[in-house]
């Protein structure tokens, strides 16, 4: 009520990402403050509290933040008081980098859906893992990295690029997503390559480490691919998925088509993805039969959508885009009226 009725008007009469920005100051601000967590407590946190065990991590509830809305490390314990049950912060980086020009975030409210090209934008893996050294949280917090967005990083200087936000991340986090299906990148071609998979994963080394590791794939990734790149993953010890990533896909959509040629680039998220996001998801648990865990997140935005991830087969669910159109409120719904696996 207090969102949709009183903060959207305001919030969506400013470009996408100036909201963005200023969503962040707020957070970040309450994530130093006892006091402005205690009343962001009061107004969106509490609801039932379904607490959930995966990889020997206790999740207060199944209800997760997704990667990309706090890409800097610096709202977790914000998001703890707002009622979330665990947060992804990242992507992260090697190098810092200030991702593409702006603008660079889109609505499309016909479509309760978004359109991003951040381009990987972050402060850089050190400066973040520092921050994140002493946040004193109670909830499980995972660190999703990424290669740096810089063409002239490829071959083995990608992978020791990846490798070192792994490394650094492992003294941090209670679990790694390791994102291999950004779209945003100058380069175009993602570690969604069956080889580039293979050699990744084989220098990250999970085996060798108690944090479990997990892997994002695309929306756009077709049920072959899937097959192969799980086959690959299992290989390495990954623990868990993360199911998924934005579309590249502009079919089927009620915003106009000028309206969406003068947005150009970027990865689909929101109500537009939801479907097809749920049915990775079915792919990903007729391959895995339930032997991994599964993080679903592409589209939900109510009860129904969340519902549909769970009987897909997702075990915990994230949201982003959801949150931009129906407010924190959403967490709350999401716990007391989704039935979780
Ligand atoms: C503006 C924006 C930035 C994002 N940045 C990242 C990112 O850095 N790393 C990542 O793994 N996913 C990123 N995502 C993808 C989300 O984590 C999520 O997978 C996707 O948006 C689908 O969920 P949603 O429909 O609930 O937003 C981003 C999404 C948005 C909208």
């Amino acid at each position: 009520m207090l969102y949709k009725n009183l903060l959207k008007p305001v919030i969506f009469k400013k470009d996408a990402e100036e909201a963005h920005d200023l969503a962040i100051k707020i957070s970040s601000a309450a994530n130093y403050s006892v006091l402005l967590q205690a009343l962001a407590s009061i107004i969106y946190g509490g609801g039932k509290n379904i607490e959930k065990k995966y990889w020997g991590l206790k999740f207060k509830n199944p209800i997760g933040l997704a990667a990309g809305f706090d890409k800097n490390g610096t709202t977790p314990k914000a998001m703890e008081a707002l009622g979330f049950g665990f947060v992804e912060i990242g992507s992260i980086t090697a190098k810092p980098s200030k991702g593409n020009p702006k603008p660079r975030a889109f609505r499309l409210p016909d479509d309760n859906s978004l359109i991003n090209r951040m381009g990987l934008n972050n402060e850089g893996t050190d400066v973040i893992i520092d921050r994140l050294k002493d946040q004193n949280l109670s909830i499980p917090l995972g660190v999703n990295i990424a290669k740096t967005n810089d063409a002239s990083i490829h071959g083995k200087d990608a992978i020791s690029d990846y490798t070192y936000s792994y490394e650094k991340a492992l003294s941090v986090a209670d679990y790694i997503t390791v994102n291999i299906s950004c779209p945003n990148t100058g380069e175009g071609k993602t570690f969604e390559d069956p080889e580039a998979l293979t050699s990744l994963l084989k220098n990250l080394n999970p085996s060798a480490n108690e944090i479990p590791t997990l892997v994002k794939f695309s929306v756009d990734t077709e049920k072959k691919v899937l097959q192969k790149l799980v086959d690959i993953c299992e290989n390495y010890n990954i623990a868990g998925y993360v199911a998924t990533n934005t579309s590249s896909s502009r079919d089927d959509l009620n915003t106009k088509k000028s309206a969406l040629s003068a947005i150009g680039n970027g990865g689909l998220s929101g109500a537009a993805i939801s479907r097809k996001s749920d049915a990775v998801i079915s792919t990903l648990y007729e391959i895995l039969q339930g032997s991994k865990p599964i993080i679903g997140v592409g589209g939900i935005d109510s009860v129904e959508s969340a519902q549909r991830k769970v009987d897909a087969g997702a075990n915990l669910l994230q949201i982003y885009t959801g949150l931009v159109y129906e407010g924190p409120g959403l967490i709350k719904k999401l716990k007391n009226e989704t039935d979780f696996r």
